[in-house]
């Protein structure tokens, strides 16, 4: 208690004479976790510079609406203290000189996020090892110099989301060793240079989305075997080399949606050997060229949504024996080929070719290969009515779920075919009701059976006319 009055005294001896009309100045807060935490409100760099109290207290220093435009040595040259938590956010902070941090031995976590910060070196974070996270979102870094980093070497999470960074040089990363999470979302990033994360040997997430990023070199991943997760969604890559993830050993999840990629060349993904899930949506793909896929062998998850596929291959998948979803819809799929000598895809369970252009598809010989299969997406194509017919009672009798339109219903199933089969005798309502009335009794497969009678009937009918 006695050092909170001290506080107050100090900030009324400074301030009280300036302006006593305004909100500004430091106080305690408690914290939910029952924590005191030094908060400060709209104060100047040199505000801080006569800051006089025992910080002892206090693990976490915020400052909040504050104009803090330049920090210096002198900003934070508090006496021996035990801050972890320096929250800056939102600060107009626009240059930080050299060792700023350094008598903030023990800080753990730094957010400078939505600052205007232009530049930063290796000597900025100088004097403070122990730190876990770094935000540096939101501010105004073109170019990361050599060893920017280099003596955060506890550094866990390194946030340089929404900057204009375009230019990275090779050794920018170096002293990183436990790097885990590394955001570069929403920069300039034109290309990914060889080494570029060799250090980075901890890291297991990378952000790349939203940058203008067109190559990678086939080096760009080097170091990088523990890395898990990497995220390149939003991009201008518009063509991979072959074996460009060579170095990604431990590869979970690999995004690559909103890319102009055009093809896939042969051993494109080779050495993604623990790769689950990959994302080639919103791309536009119309080849895969002979073992374009080759090496996958655990992927789970494909997506191929929104690209430009006319053909399309059950052969591109061979030796992928945990293959559990396809996704291909949205695509201008007129030819879904399977063949005779494919592999059989025992863990191949969902199918998804809705939305495409297909009026046919070799549906027997799909289940043989693809004998487990258990969804089988077909909404948005053009198939004739007498196939959609056959093809449906054929799965129905398989116990094979036919889906379409997001559902997996049967009257979202016979609805489907109905716009298929009727659409030419709109305005027959008998038939429409004699429909409805015969789901009731048996289900969509003898009311199918029964449609189909009619239409035959009706055809033979108009034909003979
Ligand atoms: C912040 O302090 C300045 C003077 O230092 C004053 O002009 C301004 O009105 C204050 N802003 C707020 C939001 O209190
Ligand atoms: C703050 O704590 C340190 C040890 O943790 C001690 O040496 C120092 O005297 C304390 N300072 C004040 C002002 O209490
Ligand atoms: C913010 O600080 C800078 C540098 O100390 C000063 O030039 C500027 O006038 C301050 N802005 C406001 C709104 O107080
Ligand atoms: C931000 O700092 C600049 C100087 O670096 C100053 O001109 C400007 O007034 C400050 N803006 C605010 C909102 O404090
Ligand atoms: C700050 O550090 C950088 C990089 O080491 C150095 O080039 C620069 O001269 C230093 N600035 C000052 C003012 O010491
Ligand atoms: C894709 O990235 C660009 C910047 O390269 C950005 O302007 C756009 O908003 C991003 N789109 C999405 C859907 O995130
Ligand atoms: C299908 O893909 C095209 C681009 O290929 C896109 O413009 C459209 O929005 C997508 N439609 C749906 C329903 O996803
Ligand atoms: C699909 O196959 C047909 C016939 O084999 C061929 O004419 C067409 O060019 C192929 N389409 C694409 C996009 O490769
Ligand atoms: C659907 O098939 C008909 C021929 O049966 C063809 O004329 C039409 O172009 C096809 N539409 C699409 C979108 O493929
Ligand atoms: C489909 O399921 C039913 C009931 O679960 C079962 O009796 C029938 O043998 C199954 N048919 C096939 C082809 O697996
Ligand atoms: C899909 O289903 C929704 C309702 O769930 C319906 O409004 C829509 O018209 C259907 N679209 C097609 C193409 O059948
Ligand atoms: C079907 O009914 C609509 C009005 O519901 C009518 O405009 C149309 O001409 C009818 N078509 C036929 C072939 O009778």
């Amino acid at each position: 208690m006695e050092k909170w009055i001290s506080l107050i005294i100090t900030i009324t001896l400074l301030h009280s004479s300036s302006n006593q009309q305004n909100n500004y100045g430091c106080s305690y807060e408690t914290l939910l976790t029952n924590e005191k935490q030094i908060i400060c409100i709209n104060i100047s760099s040199t505000f801080l510079q006569y800051f006089n109290i025992n910080l002892n207290r206090s693990r976490w220093f915020t400052c909040k609406s504050c104009n803090l435009s330049t920090i210096t040595t002198n900003t934070f040259n508090f006496p021996k203290n035990s801050i972890h938590f320096l929250i800056l956010t939102d600060n107009n902070i626009s240059s930080i000189s050299n060792q700023s941090f350094a008598k903030l031995p023990f800080l753990k976590i730094l957010s400078l996020r939505r600052n205007v910060i232009k530049t930063i070196n290796k000597n900025t974070f100088d004097g403070i090892p122990k730190l876990l996270q770094l935000d540096l979102s939101k501010n105004l870094l073109e170019d990361l110099q050599e060893e920017t980093f280099i003596n955060l070497e506890n550094l866990d999470i390194l946030n340089l989301n929404q900057n204009y960074i375009y230019s990275v040089h090779a050794n920018a990363f170096d002293g990183l060793t436990n790097l885990k999470y590394l955001y570069l979302n929403d920069n300039r990033i034109t290309g990914l240079n060889g080494n570029m994360f060799q250090r980075l040997t901890n890291l297991k997430i990378l952000y790349l989305e939203n940058n203008v990023i067109e190559e990678i070199h086939t080096w760009a991943f080097n170091g990088l075997y523990n890395l898990n997760y990497l995220y390149l969604n939003n991009n201008s890559i518009s063509a991979l080399v072959q074996y460009n993830f060579k170095h990604l050993t431990n590869l979970v999840d690999l995004q690559l949606r909103r890319n102009h990629l055009t093809f896939i060349d042969t051993s494109t993904f080779n050495g993604l050997k623990n790769i689950k899930y990959l994302y080639l949506g919103e791309n536009q793909l119309d080849t895969i060229r002979s073992y374009g896929l080759i090496g996958l062998n655990s992927l789970e998850i494909i997506d191929f949504i929104g690209n430009n596929f006319e053909n399309f291959s059950m052969s591109y998948f061979k030796n992928m024996e945990s293959l559990n979803v396809l996704w291909l819809e949205n695509n201008s799929i007129n030819n879904f080929i399977i063949s005779p000598n494919s592999d059989i895809q025992k863990s191949l369970r969902i199918i998804n070719l809705e939305r495409n252009s297909l009026q046919n598809v070799n549906y027997k010989l799909l289940h043989k290969k693809v004998p487990n299969l258990d969804q089988f997406w077909i909404g948005g194509n053009n198939w004739t009515c007498d196939f959609i017919i056959e093809m449906h009672d054929y799965f129905y009798n398989e116990n094979v779920t036919v889906c379409t339109n997001k559902s997996c219903t049967k009257e979202a199933v016979k609805d489907y075919i109905e716009t298929i089969c009727f659409e030419p005798y709109e305005n027959e309502t008998e038939l429409v009701d004699y429909v409805t009335d015969c789901t009731n009794n048996n289900g969509i497969n003898s009311c199918v059976f029964f449609v189909v009678f009619i239409l035959v009937i009706d055809c033979v009918a108009s034909t003979s006319l």
